[in-house]
């Protein structure tokens, strides 16, 4: 009695924890706060799990326990920020291995009858296509499987039979729970289905899609939480589906795509204007006068990239940040939505940088200021500023909601050299005549940026 009254309360308090866990994730000032609690909360949920069922033998947890932590723990810190995307595949791919093991373990062991099997088989179903699907937009992301898409004739045909056919196997399964024999043949269509989803979809859309995997594995879990009669499963598995799938719709709506769009367009084969990057004339500047130009400003908004996450130049920023506000300068930070390669990149590599939370301005709210902005400072940011999205309609970005940075009154870009970014089409921003492309690696440009403002300070 006294130990379900302890099981119980160790679940609810974990349940409440990951619902607040998902609450203070929501702002960056109470991110961290967020975290422990969701870490606080998964501990309670083991604790609890273990209590409530009878631990003949601790040795396998425990060295499950250390396999886990050894592997996890190098893997949250070695991993460089800008592979958040492929390693939180590969988080959902094992997260939903384990939901379909169970699941099969389960059936093998209980062969359970009527409800508990409708849930079982769709905890299997989902458990395998997310641990496929999630493999393949690993591959993809790391670019160890090619990043465009694999099209062919009747492919939505072929897909959406198989999956009919593992329904109806399932469907049969539920009825028939003893006809064993089956059972490989549903896990194994599962399994196919995970990997045939994911191929016709261009590496472009694999964060939106990893998003919606993580929403599938939390559906799995969730299902599994019925089949164990785990509530706490049900709950954890229905908030993380929820949250993926709400995610994975504010990532499409960022990027003016739908659901249909992105699961079945074949975005992502890339294309780049031909000629128009070479007809055209723009103007670049040094550090020097970028610098100058800086200096004399009243206000100026930063807009990180994705360029920025891979120089690593958010420290760099800090201390322009910090100079120029010194020398009276306002100084805002405009976010996109999907700048970066995964939500909230550029929060979280600002915040790291310790760059005050108030700064930073989400882009509903900054697109009013660009008008009266002196200087927009772009770095390492291309397709989430390109004014085509507004203008040209035949843009395959036309339509995404982007910063109005081309409203400022002088536009500076860092970045390498000319290239496309993510989208693979030119940006015609750069040939304005107010913009200045400052070429160079956004660490080192706005170092040598950082050194002339100092000189102009002595
Ligand atoms: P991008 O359009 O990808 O542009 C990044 C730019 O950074 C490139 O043009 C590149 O130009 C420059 N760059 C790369 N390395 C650099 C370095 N070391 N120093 C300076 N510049 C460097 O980035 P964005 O504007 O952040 O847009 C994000 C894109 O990702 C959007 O198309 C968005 O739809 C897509 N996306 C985002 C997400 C999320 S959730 N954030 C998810 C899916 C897709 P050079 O090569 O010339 O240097």
């Amino acid at each position: 009695m006294t130990v379900n009254i302890l099981v119980q309360s160790s679940y609810i308090l974990a349940a409440v924890l990951f619902i607040l866990a998902i609450k203070w994730m929501n702002a960056p000032t109470s991110a961290r706060r967020g975290v422990l609690a969701g870490e606080l909360g998964m501990l309670l949920a083991v604790v609890g799990t273990l209590i409530r069922h009878e631990v003949v033998d601790y040795q396998w947890i425990f060295i499950a326990f250390f396999l886990g932590s050894a592997i996890g723990v190098p893997l949250a810190y070695l991993m460089p920020m800008t592979a958040v995307p492929q390693r939180t595949a590969l988080s959902h791919a094992f997260g939903a291995l384990a939901a379909a093991l169970i699941g099969t373990a389960e059936y093998y062991q209980h062969t359970p009858h009527g409800f508990t099997m409708v849930a079982l088989v769709i905890e299997v179903l989902l458990g395998f296509l997310t641990f496929t699907g999630s493999l393949m937009a690993f591959g993809k992301l790391q670019e160890i499987l090619p990043q465009r898409p694999i099209v062919y004739r009747g492919q939505h045909v072929v897909n959406l039979s198989l999956l009919g056919l593992a329904v109806l196997i399932g469907l049969y399964l539920i009825l028939h729970p003893e006809q064993t024999w089956l059972f490989p043949v549903f896990s194994g269509l599962a399994l196919l289905f995970g990997v045939l989803l994911i191929i016709p979809i261009g590496g472009a859309d694999m964060p939106t899609v990893i998003a919606l995997l993580n929403s599938y594995a939390g559906l799995a879990a969730s299902f599994m939480g019925f089949a164990l009669d785990n509530y706490l499963l049900v709950i954890a598995g229905a908030l993380d589906g929820s949250s993926g799938l709400i995610l994975s719709i504010v990532m499409c709506k960022a990027m003016n795509r739908s659901f249909t769009n992105v699961l079945f367009g074949a975005f992502g084969q890339l294309q780049v204007k031909a000629g128009a990057a070479a007809e055209r004339t723009y103007r670049s500047a040094s550090p020097e006068e970028a610098a100058s130009i800086l200096d004399a400003a009243r206000s100026v908004v930063i807009v990180p990239g994705y360029g920025m996450a891979v120089a690593q130049a958010q420290h760099k920023i800090r201390e322009l940040y910090e100079m120029l506000t010194r020398r009276g300068v306002d100084v805002k930070f405009a976010i996109h939505p999907v700048a970066g390669r995964m939500p909230g990149h550029m929060n979280v590599l600002l915040a790291e940088a310790d760059i005050p939370y108030d700064r930073l301005v989400e882009m509903d709210d900054i697109n009013s200021e660009f008008a009266q902005t002196d200087v927009a400072l772009i770095v390492g940011a291309n397709d989430v500023t390109n004014p085509a999205a507004r203008t040209d309609k035949t843009s395959p970005i036309y339509g995404m909601p982007i910063l109005d940075v081309d409203r400022a009154r002088t536009v500076m870009v860092i970045k390498r050299s000319m290239s496309p970014g993510f989208a693979g089409i030119d940006n015609p921003l750069y040939y304005m005549d107010k913009t200045l492309m400052l070429f160079g690696d956004a660490k080192v440009f706005v170092s040598a940026m950082v050194k002339e403002v100092q000189a102009l300070a002595a």
